[in-house]
């Protein structure tokens, strides 16, 4: 009997307008990746074929968005556009409180300041690098308490996002919940590959926290598809749509940090959302010290706009299914060559493990850097470390050395077709057949914060 004909996802969008992108020979990438102290951050654009290096700021705005933009009222105080992104952040997420921020570290760094003392303590579902650097920079340390499966690149756990409530127990007990502020919970785990975290998980956390009065932070920067996969794998939220699931999750915590450079769809943006008035009245007063005006923050009028009409279209469930169907159909090809990624494949993007692809090359030799460079000679393609150069120093100046040494191929949202993500998979492909030839890297220049953007390498004889 024939096989039953599929129904296939496809983009709930035509295109309207093209970038065009330059093609770039073999010996012009080796000049550029030796110019950019082999590392893809500091790679010009213009040399780059397919971009992969985040999907933050990188996604393509709708026609919708952009005639938004011209409805940007550029007032210093009270734009219109403020008003417009509070009633859908209340609609969408719930949040009571917003402080519009010109990017997610510019909550970050608002929130760090007013809840953390010197020597309290944040929990958190692994570490993001920005998020962890304020909490530090505000007098606090980070403690990972995702579960152990999310270390481990092949295990299958399909929320490997969750929060393992023995280790957070082990902490207040240590500590006491007065010296833990909040409980920095991430939906869809960037790092550790775009994991989400199940409602069942989230439920448990509010319960726990509250007995203990401590609050819960949300780093909402890709909550709808962390929504997405709830829909698909948690028993219960078939029927109910991204809309309704984003909102339920909102509703187990008492603030938020976004990024709205990602999941909302907007080139830049982010603000910080909150339930509790003493909060949200030192909040806006210290935005006015670091970012702008309370209701711009480091915003024009135009932004905000687009950043309301993006939240709308992120929630729809045509656009998420879409968006990850695109992540899912590159991480299939990649496991069909045999590239070993992490599984399950996240939302935003595939992550090779770089410790599987080059085993011969020490985790002091950089091999998700290596990797990084590698794919981008062979094809002009750019992603990014996340591994042992992503986790920096601690305080005390010895390296983090995370377990998960990954490389990112990060989707920008709306912006290429399935052909880009063959040519991905294939060059991919290519370098894993010519993997024991390569050779590691030694840094030679090091930033003193968030040293990934900036370090400079030189490969290893
Ligand atoms: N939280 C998460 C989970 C993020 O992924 C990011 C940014 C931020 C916070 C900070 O937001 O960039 O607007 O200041 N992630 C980008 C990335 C940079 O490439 O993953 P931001």
């Amino acid at each position: 009997m024939n096989k039953p004909i599929k129904r296939s996802w496809a983009e709930p969008y035509k295109i309207k307008m093209v970038e065009l992108i330059k093609m770039t020979s073999h010996s012009e990438r080796k000049k550029a990746l030796k110019d950019a102290g082999f590392n893809t951050f500091l790679l010009r654009s213009e040399d780059v074929y397919i971009d992969l290096l985040t999907d933050s700021g990188t996604s393509a705005m709708s026609d919708r968005q952009w005639a938004g933009m011209m409805l940007g009222d550029e007032a210093y105080a009270g734009s219109r556009n403020f008003y417009h992104l509070e009633e859908v952040v209340k609609d969408v997420y719930g949040y009571k409180y917003l402080i519009p921020t010109h990017q997610g570290r510019g909550a970050e760094n608002i929130l760090s300041k007013i809840l953390i003392k010197k020597g309290d303590i944040i929990p958190g579902n692994m570490y993001f690098t920005t998020t962890r650097l304020h909490q530090e920079l505000a007098g606090g340390k980070f403690e990972d308490v995702i579960i152990d499966e999310a270390h481990d690149a092949e295990n299958e756990f399909p929320f490997k996002g969750n929060i393992d409530l023995k280790k957070l127990d082990k902490l207040v007990k240590k500590y006491g919940a007065e010296k833990i502020p909040y409980v920095s919970m991430a939906t869809s785990v960037n790092m550790a590959g775009g994991q989400p975290i199940s409602m069942a998980n989230l439920k448990e956390l509010r319960k726990y926290t509250k007995k203990h009065g401590i609050r819960v932070i949300h780093d909402m920067t890709r909550v709808a598809e962390n929504a997405y996969f709830i829909q698909q794998r948690e028993k219960g939220y078939a029927d109910k749509s991204i809309k309704e699931i984003v909102t339920e999750i909102c509703s187990y915590t008492d603030g938020a940090t976004m990024s709205a450079k990602k999941d909302a769809l907007v080139n830049i943006g982010g603000f910080l959302a909150v339930n509790d008035w003493d909060v949200f009245e030192e909040a806006r007063n210290m935005v006015v010290v670091y970012e702008g005006l309370h209701t711009y923050g480091g915003l024009a009028g135009r932004d905000m706009e687009a950043m309301a009409i993006g939240i709308r279209e992120s929630v729809d469930d045509d656009h998420i299914k879409a968006r990850v169907g695109q992540v899912i159909y590159l991480g299939e090809k990649m496991i069909d060559y045999g590239v070993p990624i992490v599984k399950p494949i996240g939302g935003h993007g595939i992550f090779v493990d770089a410790k599987k692809f080059l085993p011969h090359i020490p985790q002091e030799s950089f091999p998700a850097q290596t990797l990084a460079a590698e794919i981008y000679l062979d094809s002009g393609v750019r992603t990014m470390e996340r591994g042992i150069v992503s986790a920096g120093r601690k305080a005390n100046g010895e390296n983090y050395c995370p377990k998960l040494e990954l490389v990112r191929f990060t989707i920008p949202r709306r912006v290429y077709t399935q052909a880009h993500m063959d040519v991905i998979a294939e060059s991919t492909a290519r370098v894993y057949e010519r993997r024991e030839k390569i050779k590691g890297l030694k840094m030679v220049y090091e930033p003193k914060y968030l040293r990934f953007f900036q370090a400079k390498f030189e490969q290893l004889k």
